[in-house]
């Protein structure tokens, strides 16, 4: 399905939309339950498609995005959302810039961008179907592949984290580069970051008519800015993602779906009181481990579910651990009210044993009943 034929697709039929459903605002029977970065290094049957393919590789050949994205559905029935494999960092790519995935080391971009005049090596215009028209196959691939067991997460990173990794040339410490141009190059800065909102909104339109049933935005580096920095540079970019993003949906005559934001490292509450539904649009907030999910909704404020937000080393807590912290954090959740989705508050790690993740799934379907 593409921007010419969504409305000749029929998929098929949903057997579970719980997540679809807390999404909304539902208070469901239990939480559903997704685990960001599930499709990884963790999984034995993951690494065996990498040993024989690159990871850019991986994204780009639809068959094997799908596959990938499968392999904890297939492996994990009490999954209750499938999220497309893909990276953040498509849209640098997309812009123009090279982008390695290197062992060791993480993504590096070889030419980062170090100076306004560098703007001008980036993509005018980008055409999204021609350079991530491949997300969208593989979006669609997956979607079929499902057979409606569990809804489909699309996403992209949110601009400012994108700006970080394309003005250091990788990750970072101390954000020298990409911090460094907010204070040198503030007006640079925010062009910058609305021509990578631009893309990021038409890869998540894209990636809704290829069959996303839902969407999310990574803004993993949101906590290394100041609460004044995050109001003026970060969260402005979101907000124009959902706008244009919604915005294009109707124009097509598409149905609306949910939408959520991670800004992960957002503690302060001046912050947290900026990112309340009528100031965002944004239906579901994700929550990182640092935040206590009741003191979290006194300041979102109400008409908002939220995700989260176990701390993803609970997985090396052995089984008792992990009981002992799900039957915890779930009272948290429910005392906090409205929609709630399960996840860990950042993603899930390298070395986690598969059977602990399975054993934290079943919990979190035991102690997440509503009584
Ligand atoms: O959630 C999923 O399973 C879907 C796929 C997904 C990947 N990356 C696959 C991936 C998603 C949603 C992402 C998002 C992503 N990528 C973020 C935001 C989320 C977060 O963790 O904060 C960021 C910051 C990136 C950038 C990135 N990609 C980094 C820093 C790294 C290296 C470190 C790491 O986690 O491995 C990657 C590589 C990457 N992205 C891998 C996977 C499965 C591992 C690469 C490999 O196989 O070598």
């Amino acid at each position: 399905a593409n921007a010419a034929t969504w409305k000749d697709v029929q998929w098929p039929e949903m057997k579970n939309d719980l997540v679809l459903r807390a999404a909304r605002g539902e208070e469901t029977p239990r939480a559903p339950v997704w685990v960001m970065r599930q499709a990884g290094r963790y999984l034995p049957e993951f690494l065996a498609v990498r040993k024989d393919h690159s990871f850019f590789e991986c994204c780009q050949t639809p068959e094997l995005a799908a596959k990938l994205t499968l392999q904890p559905i297939d492996r994990y029935p009490l999954l209750d959302a499938s999220i497309i494999f893909c990276d953040i960092l498509v849209v640098p790519q997309a812009l123009g810039m090279e982008v390695l995935m290197e062992p060791t080391k993480g993504p590096v971009l070889p030419e980062p961008l170090r100076k306004p005049e560098d703007l001008a090596r980036l993509r005018e215009v980008v055409d999204v179907q021609k350079e991530l028209g491949y997300v969208f196959d593989a979006i669609s691939l997956t979607r079929k592949g499902l057979d409606g067991r569990v809804p489909l997460i699309g996403f992209c990173g949110a601009p400012w984290t994108l700006m970080a990794y394309m003005c250091e040339g990788g990750g970072s410490k101390t954000f020298e580069n990409s911090k460094g141009w907010l204070y040198k190059w503030p007006v640079e800065s925010k062009k910058l970051i609305m021509k990578v909102a631009d893309v990021c909104a038409d890869l998540l339109v894209g990636q809704v008519l290829a069959g996303a049933q839902m969407l999310q935005v990574f803004d993993s580096w949101a906590g290394e800015l100041t609460p004044h920095h995050f109001a003026e540079f970060a969260l402005p970019a979101c907000v124009y993602i959902q706008k244009k993003v919604r915005h294009c949906l109707r124009e097509l005559g598409h149905a609306d779906v949910p939408m959520t934001l991670f800004a992960k490292g957002v503690h302060s509450p001046a912050s947290l009181a900026l990112l309340k539904k009528e100031l965002t649009g944004y239906d579901t907030i994700g929550l990182d481990c640092g935040l206590d999910p009741v003191e979290a909704r006194q300041l979102l404020g109400s008409g908002l579910n939220l995700q989260g937000n176990f701390d993803p080393a609970i997985l090396y807590g052995g089984r008792e651990g992990i009981e002992r912290e799900v039957a915890r954090v779930c009272p948290r959740f429910h005392e906090a009210g409205e929609g709630w989705i399960a996840n860990l508050g950042h993603g899930i790690t390298p070395n986690v044993k598969p059977e602990d993740m399975g054993w934290f799934l079943e919990c979190v379907h035991k102690y997440s009943k509503r009584a």
